[in-house]
Protein backbone atom coordinates (compact mmCIF):
# COMPACT_ATOMS: atom_id res chain seq x y z
CA UNK A 1 0.00 0.00 0.00
CA UNK A 2 1.45 3.51 -1.25
CA UNK A 3 1.09 6.47 1.65
CA UNK A 4 -1.84 8.02 -0.57
CA UNK A 5 -3.68 5.07 -0.84
CA UNK A 6 -3.07 4.47 2.83
CA UNK A 7 -4.20 8.47 4.23
CA UNK A 8 -7.10 8.05 1.58
CA UNK A 9 -8.37 4.60 2.86
CA UNK A 10 -7.87 4.60 6.23
CA UNK A 11 -10.83 3.24 8.59
CA UNK A 12 -10.68 3.43 12.37
CA UNK A 13 -12.76 1.13 14.70
CA UNK A 14 -12.55 3.50 17.77
CA UNK A 15 -13.97 1.82 20.99
CA UNK A 16 -14.31 4.35 24.20
CA UNK A 17 -15.10 3.26 27.75
CA UNK A 18 -13.22 6.15 30.17
CA UNK A 19 -16.40 6.63 32.14
CA UNK A 20 -19.81 5.95 31.83
CA UNK A 21 -20.50 5.26 28.27
CA UNK A 22 -20.04 2.06 26.46
CA UNK A 23 -19.39 3.10 23.00
CA UNK A 24 -17.85 2.09 19.48
CA UNK A 25 -17.75 4.20 16.03
CA UNK A 26 -15.95 3.61 12.18
CA UNK A 27 -14.57 6.57 11.08
CA UNK A 28 -12.98 6.67 7.62
CA UNK A 29 -9.91 9.39 7.05
CA UNK A 30 -10.62 11.14 10.17
CA UNK A 31 -13.56 13.10 9.21
CA UNK A 32 -16.18 10.92 8.16
CA UNK A 33 -18.32 9.14 10.87
CA UNK A 34 -19.73 5.83 9.29
CA UNK A 35 -21.30 4.82 12.49
CA UNK A 36 -21.46 6.00 16.21
CA UNK A 37 -22.93 3.74 18.61
CA UNK A 38 -23.05 4.84 22.20
CA UNK A 39 -24.97 3.00 24.96
CA UNK A 40 -25.05 5.29 27.73
CA UNK A 41 -24.78 3.84 31.79
CA UNK A 42 -26.41 7.13 32.79
CA UNK A 43 -29.61 5.95 34.17
CA UNK A 44 -27.80 3.32 36.24
CA UNK A 45 -25.89 5.50 37.74
CA UNK A 46 -28.63 8.27 38.44
CA UNK A 47 -29.57 6.25 41.31
CA UNK A 48 -26.45 6.79 43.30
CA UNK A 49 -26.25 10.45 41.96
CA UNK A 50 -22.99 9.74 40.00
CA UNK A 51 -20.99 7.46 38.34
CA UNK A 52 -19.90 4.12 40.87
CA UNK A 53 -16.67 3.00 39.44
CA UNK A 54 -17.50 -0.93 39.57
CA UNK A 55 -20.90 -0.36 38.00
CA UNK A 56 -19.22 1.24 34.98
CA UNK A 57 -16.90 -1.31 34.73
CA UNK A 58 -18.82 -4.21 34.98
CA UNK A 59 -21.65 -2.79 31.97
CA UNK A 60 -18.78 -2.04 29.95
CA UNK A 61 -18.02 -5.50 30.43
CA UNK A 62 -21.48 -6.55 29.01
CA UNK A 63 -21.68 -4.34 26.60
CA UNK A 64 -19.07 -3.67 24.66
CA UNK A 65 -18.94 -7.03 22.28
CA UNK A 66 -22.43 -5.63 21.46
CA UNK A 67 -21.85 -1.82 20.80
CA UNK A 68 -18.46 -3.21 18.39
CA UNK A 69 -20.44 -5.38 16.57
CA UNK A 70 -23.20 -3.06 15.57
CA UNK A 71 -20.94 -0.21 14.90
CA UNK A 72 -19.53 -2.40 12.55
CA UNK A 73 -22.90 -3.56 10.64
CA UNK A 74 -24.03 -0.04 10.91
CA UNK A 75 -20.95 1.15 8.83
CA UNK A 76 -21.16 -2.28 6.92
CA UNK A 77 -17.95 -2.96 7.39
CA UNK A 78 -16.22 -6.23 8.11
CA UNK A 79 -13.64 -6.55 11.09
CA UNK A 80 -11.13 -6.91 7.32
CA UNK A 81 -12.29 -4.11 6.07
CA UNK A 82 -11.28 -2.09 8.95
CA UNK A 83 -7.35 -0.28 8.78
CA UNK A 84 -6.78 -0.22 12.32
CA UNK A 85 -8.12 -0.45 15.70
CA UNK A 86 -7.87 2.71 18.31
CA UNK A 87 -8.72 2.89 21.98
CA UNK A 88 -8.96 5.31 24.69
CA UNK A 89 -5.96 4.31 27.43
CA UNK A 90 -6.62 7.50 29.49
CA UNK A 91 -7.40 9.13 31.78
CA UNK A 92 -10.14 8.16 33.28
CA UNK A 93 -11.41 5.13 35.58
CA UNK A 94 -9.20 2.69 35.64
CA UNK A 95 -11.17 -0.09 35.65
CA UNK A 96 -13.68 1.36 32.89
CA UNK A 97 -10.77 1.85 30.65
CA UNK A 98 -9.46 -1.60 30.93
CA UNK A 99 -12.44 -3.01 29.67
CA UNK A 100 -11.98 -1.00 26.35
CA UNK A 101 -8.40 -1.86 26.08
CA UNK A 102 -8.67 -5.27 26.78
CA UNK A 103 -11.38 -5.57 23.91
CA UNK A 104 -9.00 -3.37 21.72
CA UNK A 105 -6.27 -5.17 21.93
CA UNK A 106 -7.93 -8.82 21.71
CA UNK A 107 -9.98 -7.55 18.65
CA UNK A 108 -6.68 -6.15 16.89
CA UNK A 109 -4.71 -9.02 17.70
CA UNK A 110 -7.35 -11.51 16.07
CA UNK A 111 -7.80 -9.80 13.30
CA UNK A 112 -4.16 -8.83 12.70
CA UNK A 113 -5.10 -5.08 12.47
CA UNK A 114 -2.35 -2.35 14.31
CA UNK A 115 -3.48 -0.83 17.39
CA UNK A 116 -3.68 2.72 18.20
CA UNK A 117 -3.71 4.17 22.03
CA UNK A 118 -5.73 7.67 22.49
CA UNK A 119 -5.89 9.96 25.19
CA UNK A 120 -9.33 10.97 26.00
CA UNK A 121 -8.98 15.06 26.04
CA UNK A 122 -7.47 14.47 22.50
CA UNK A 123 -10.42 12.94 21.48
CA UNK A 124 -12.41 15.61 22.50
CA UNK A 125 -10.30 17.98 20.97
CA UNK A 126 -10.46 16.41 17.58
CA UNK A 127 -14.73 15.92 17.68
CA UNK A 128 -14.33 19.20 16.21
CA UNK A 129 -13.03 17.81 12.73
CA UNK A 130 -15.58 15.93 12.32
CA UNK A 131 -18.13 18.78 11.04
CA UNK A 132 -16.33 21.47 10.57
CA UNK A 133 -14.00 20.42 7.25
CA UNK A 134 -12.27 23.62 7.19
CA UNK A 135 -10.81 23.19 10.73
CA UNK A 136 -7.30 22.66 10.98
CA UNK A 137 -4.49 23.72 13.33
CA UNK A 138 -3.44 25.78 14.64
CA UNK A 139 -6.48 27.08 16.86
CA UNK A 140 -7.46 27.81 20.30
CA UNK A 141 -9.76 24.90 21.99
CA UNK A 142 -11.26 25.05 25.98
CA UNK A 143 -11.94 21.96 26.99
CA UNK A 144 -14.32 21.32 29.75
CA UNK A 145 -15.74 18.10 30.45
CA UNK A 146 -16.56 16.57 33.99
CA UNK A 147 -13.06 15.35 34.98
CA UNK A 148 -11.30 18.57 33.07
CA UNK A 149 -11.33 21.86 32.34
CA UNK A 150 -8.15 23.27 30.13
CA UNK A 151 -7.44 26.02 27.84
CA UNK A 152 -5.35 24.24 25.10
CA UNK A 153 -3.20 25.57 22.29
CA UNK A 154 -3.82 22.85 19.38
CA UNK A 155 -0.57 24.13 16.96
CA UNK A 156 -0.81 21.06 15.19
CA UNK A 157 -2.42 17.61 14.75
CA UNK A 158 -1.39 15.76 18.14
CA UNK A 159 0.51 18.97 19.36
CA UNK A 160 -0.76 20.32 22.61
CA UNK A 161 -0.01 23.39 25.20
CA UNK A 162 -1.59 23.31 28.04
CA UNK A 163 -2.37 27.32 28.73
CA UNK A 164 -4.45 26.74 31.69
CA UNK A 165 -5.98 24.18 33.60
CA UNK A 166 -8.96 24.14 36.46
CA UNK A 167 -6.94 24.44 39.97
CA UNK A 168 -9.80 22.54 41.64
CA UNK A 169 -13.09 21.07 40.23
CA UNK A 170 -13.32 21.12 36.78
CA UNK A 171 -16.35 22.52 34.96
CA UNK A 172 -18.74 19.45 34.62
CA UNK A 173 -18.13 18.58 38.15
CA UNK A 174 -19.38 21.84 39.58
CA UNK A 175 -22.23 21.32 37.69
CA UNK A 176 -22.97 17.87 39.01
CA UNK A 177 -22.46 19.28 42.74
CA UNK A 178 -24.31 21.86 42.63
CA UNK A 179 -27.43 20.47 40.85
CA UNK A 180 -26.96 17.65 43.12
CA UNK A 181 -27.38 20.22 45.85
CA UNK A 182 -30.47 22.01 44.59
CA UNK A 183 -32.12 18.74 44.17
CA UNK A 184 -31.51 18.16 40.51
CA UNK A 185 -29.94 14.99 40.25
CA UNK A 186 -27.90 13.24 37.89
CA UNK A 187 -26.64 14.25 35.76
CA UNK A 188 -25.81 17.96 36.53
CA UNK A 189 -25.50 19.88 33.60
CA UNK A 190 -27.53 19.11 31.09
CA UNK A 191 -30.61 19.31 33.79
CA UNK A 192 -29.08 23.20 34.83
CA UNK A 193 -28.58 24.00 31.84
CA UNK A 194 -32.44 23.27 30.80
CA UNK A 195 -33.94 24.69 34.35
CA UNK A 196 -32.25 27.70 33.93
CA UNK A 197 -33.96 28.30 30.85
CA UNK A 198 -36.93 29.57 33.51
CA UNK A 199 -34.26 31.40 36.00
CA UNK A 200 -32.64 34.77 36.41
CA UNK A 201 -28.85 34.81 36.06
CA UNK A 202 -28.76 37.81 37.98
CA UNK A 203 -30.68 36.55 40.23
CA UNK A 204 -27.96 36.05 42.60
CA UNK A 205 -24.28 37.37 42.71
CA UNK A 206 -21.93 34.43 43.00
CA UNK A 207 -18.45 34.96 42.87
CA UNK A 208 -15.80 34.44 39.52
CA UNK A 209 -12.66 33.47 40.41
CA UNK A 210 -9.17 34.74 38.93
CA UNK A 211 -6.03 32.72 39.52
CA UNK A 212 -3.39 35.61 40.70
CA UNK A 213 -0.45 33.83 39.04
CA UNK A 214 -2.29 32.23 35.73
CA UNK A 215 -4.93 34.49 34.33
CA UNK A 216 -6.03 30.97 32.28
CA UNK A 217 -6.15 28.65 35.05
CA UNK A 218 -9.80 28.58 36.80
CA UNK A 219 -11.42 27.36 40.27
CA UNK A 220 -14.54 26.07 40.74
CA UNK A 221 -14.36 25.13 44.25
CA UNK A 222 -14.87 28.61 45.57
CA UNK A 223 -18.37 29.10 43.69
CA UNK A 224 -19.16 25.34 44.31
CA UNK A 225 -18.83 26.31 48.20
CA UNK A 226 -20.88 30.20 47.44
CA UNK A 227 -23.66 28.13 46.25
CA UNK A 228 -23.96 25.77 48.90
CA UNK A 229 -23.44 28.60 51.61
CA UNK A 230 -26.45 30.60 50.20
CA UNK A 231 -28.70 27.48 50.18
CA UNK A 232 -27.68 26.77 53.92
CA UNK A 233 -28.58 30.45 54.39
CA UNK A 234 -31.67 30.23 52.88
CA UNK A 235 -32.52 27.16 55.13
CA UNK A 236 -31.50 29.06 58.32
CA UNK A 237 -33.57 32.44 57.31
CA UNK A 238 -36.19 29.72 56.16
CA UNK A 239 -36.68 31.56 52.95
CA UNK A 240 -37.37 29.61 49.73
CA UNK A 241 -34.90 28.65 47.29
CA UNK A 242 -35.68 29.27 43.81
CA UNK A 243 -33.58 26.48 41.87
CA UNK A 244 -33.86 28.18 38.73
CA UNK A 245 -32.70 31.40 39.82
CA UNK A 246 -29.47 29.58 41.77
CA UNK A 247 -29.26 27.00 38.71
CA UNK A 248 -29.06 30.31 35.96
CA UNK A 249 -26.73 32.41 38.57
CA UNK A 250 -24.57 29.82 39.10
CA UNK A 251 -24.55 29.04 35.60
CA UNK A 252 -23.94 32.43 34.43
CA UNK A 253 -20.81 32.45 36.63
CA UNK A 254 -19.49 29.61 35.05
CA UNK A 255 -20.06 30.75 31.58
CA UNK A 256 -18.86 34.37 32.59
CA UNK A 257 -15.39 32.86 33.67
CA UNK A 258 -15.28 30.54 30.91
CA UNK A 259 -15.30 33.27 28.16
CA UNK A 260 -13.45 35.57 29.95
CA UNK A 261 -10.44 33.31 30.42
CA UNK A 262 -10.94 32.42 26.64
CA UNK A 263 -11.18 35.86 24.92
CA UNK A 264 -8.44 36.85 27.06
CA UNK A 265 -5.54 34.02 25.18
CA UNK A 266 -8.05 34.78 21.61
CA UNK A 267 -6.35 38.20 22.45
CA UNK A 268 -3.10 37.53 23.49
CA UNK A 269 -1.77 34.59 21.58
CA UNK A 270 -3.61 36.55 18.31
CA UNK A 271 -5.95 33.46 17.10
CA UNK A 272 -7.90 33.59 14.04
CA UNK A 273 -10.12 30.31 15.14
CA UNK A 274 -11.40 29.19 18.90
CA UNK A 275 -13.41 25.89 19.31
CA UNK A 276 -14.64 24.25 22.63
CA UNK A 277 -14.92 20.46 23.22
CA UNK A 278 -16.03 18.39 26.21
CA UNK A 279 -19.50 17.33 27.68
CA UNK A 280 -19.69 20.93 28.93
CA UNK A 281 -19.46 21.55 25.25
CA UNK A 282 -22.83 20.94 25.07
CA UNK A 283 -24.20 23.20 27.24
CA UNK A 284 -26.32 25.97 25.78
CA UNK A 285 -25.55 29.09 27.06
CA UNK A 286 -21.68 28.54 27.16
CA UNK A 287 -22.06 27.76 23.10
CA UNK A 288 -24.09 31.23 22.78
CA UNK A 289 -21.99 33.46 25.04
CA UNK A 290 -18.65 32.16 23.19
CA UNK A 291 -20.32 32.38 19.66
CA UNK A 292 -20.79 35.92 20.53
CA UNK A 293 -17.45 37.01 21.84
CA UNK A 294 -16.32 35.03 19.04
CA UNK A 295 -18.09 37.27 16.61
CA UNK A 296 -17.00 40.46 19.13
CA UNK A 297 -13.17 39.47 18.47
CA UNK A 298 -13.71 38.55 14.62
CA UNK A 299 -12.49 35.27 15.61
CA UNK A 300 -14.54 32.03 13.81
CA UNK A 301 -16.09 30.47 16.38
CA UNK A 302 -16.40 26.14 16.21
CA UNK A 303 -18.18 23.67 18.41
CA UNK A 304 -19.26 19.56 17.45
CA UNK A 305 -22.63 18.74 17.73
CA UNK A 306 -23.70 18.33 21.48
CA UNK A 307 -23.32 14.09 20.48
CA UNK A 308 -19.74 14.48 19.45
CA UNK A 309 -19.18 17.05 22.68
CA UNK A 310 -20.23 14.54 25.84
CA UNK A 311 -18.15 10.71 25.60
CA UNK A 312 -18.27 9.02 22.01
CA UNK A 313 -15.97 7.09 20.10
CA UNK A 314 -16.24 8.77 17.03
CA UNK A 315 -13.70 11.35 18.84
CA UNK A 316 -11.40 8.83 19.26
CA UNK A 317 -11.53 7.62 15.82
CA UNK A 318 -10.64 11.13 14.11
CA UNK A 319 -7.74 11.35 17.01
CA UNK A 320 -6.21 8.13 16.46
CA UNK A 321 -6.43 8.68 12.73
CA UNK A 322 -3.74 11.55 13.04
CA UNK A 323 -1.72 9.26 15.33
CA UNK A 324 -1.71 6.46 13.10
CA UNK A 325 -0.42 8.62 9.70
CA UNK A 326 2.03 9.80 11.86
CA UNK A 327 3.36 6.39 12.37
CA UNK A 328 1.94 5.64 15.74
CA UNK A 329 1.59 2.00 16.39
CA UNK A 330 1.15 -0.07 20.15
CA UNK A 331 1.93 -3.34 21.20
CA UNK A 332 0.08 -5.54 22.93
CA UNK A 333 1.81 -4.30 26.13
CA UNK A 334 -1.21 -1.66 25.66
CA UNK A 335 -2.22 -0.37 29.21
CA UNK A 336 -5.02 2.17 30.92
CA UNK A 337 -3.35 4.64 32.69
CA UNK A 338 -5.86 6.39 34.52
CA UNK A 339 -3.78 9.71 35.11
CA UNK A 340 -2.43 10.04 31.41
CA UNK A 341 -1.77 13.99 30.39
CA UNK A 342 -2.36 15.38 27.97
CA UNK A 343 1.13 15.52 25.40
CA UNK A 344 2.45 12.01 27.24
CA UNK A 345 2.96 8.91 25.57
CA UNK A 346 2.07 5.93 26.47
O1 LIG B 1 -16.99 14.83 28.31
P1 LIG B 1 -17.94 14.13 29.18
O2 LIG B 1 -19.08 13.36 28.54
O3 LIG B 1 -17.21 13.13 30.14
C1 LIG B 1 -15.94 13.39 30.66
O4 LIG B 1 -14.94 13.22 29.94
O5 LIG B 1 -15.93 13.84 31.85
O6 LIG B 1 -18.52 15.24 30.17
C2 LIG B 1 -19.47 14.93 31.13
C3 LIG B 1 -19.79 16.21 31.87
C4 LIG B 1 -20.70 16.00 33.07
O7 LIG B 1 -20.15 16.67 34.18
C5 LIG B 1 -21.99 16.63 32.62
O8 LIG B 1 -22.75 17.17 33.68
C6 LIG B 1 -21.49 17.73 31.69
O9 LIG B 1 -20.43 17.14 31.00
N1 LIG B 1 -22.52 18.17 30.75
C7 LIG B 1 -23.03 19.41 30.73
C8 LIG B 1 -24.06 19.42 29.75
N2 LIG B 1 -24.12 18.18 29.21
C9 LIG B 1 -23.17 17.42 29.83
N3 LIG B 1 -22.72 20.50 31.46
C10 LIG B 1 -23.43 21.63 31.24
N4 LIG B 1 -24.42 21.71 30.34
C11 LIG B 1 -24.77 20.65 29.57
N5 LIG B 1 -25.76 20.75 28.68
ZN1 LIG C 1 -15.02 12.95 28.12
Amino acid sequence: MNTKEEIRDVRILAIESSCDETAAAVVENGRDVLSNVIYSQIDLHTLYGGVVPEIASRKHIEKINQVVKKALADAGLSLEEITAVAVTCGPGLVGALLVGVSAAKAIAFAAGKPLVGVHHIEGHICANFIENRDLEPPFLCLVVSGGHSHLVMVKDYGEYEILGRTRDDAAGEAFDKVARAIGLGYPGGPKIDRVSDQGDPEAIAFPRAKIVDNVYDFSFSGLKSAVLNYLNGCQMKGIEVNQADVAASFQKAVVDVLVEHSMEAVRRYGVDRFAVAGGVASNSHLRAALEEACREQGVRFYRPSPVYCTDNAAMIGVAAYHEYRKGVRHGWDLNAVPNLKLGDRV
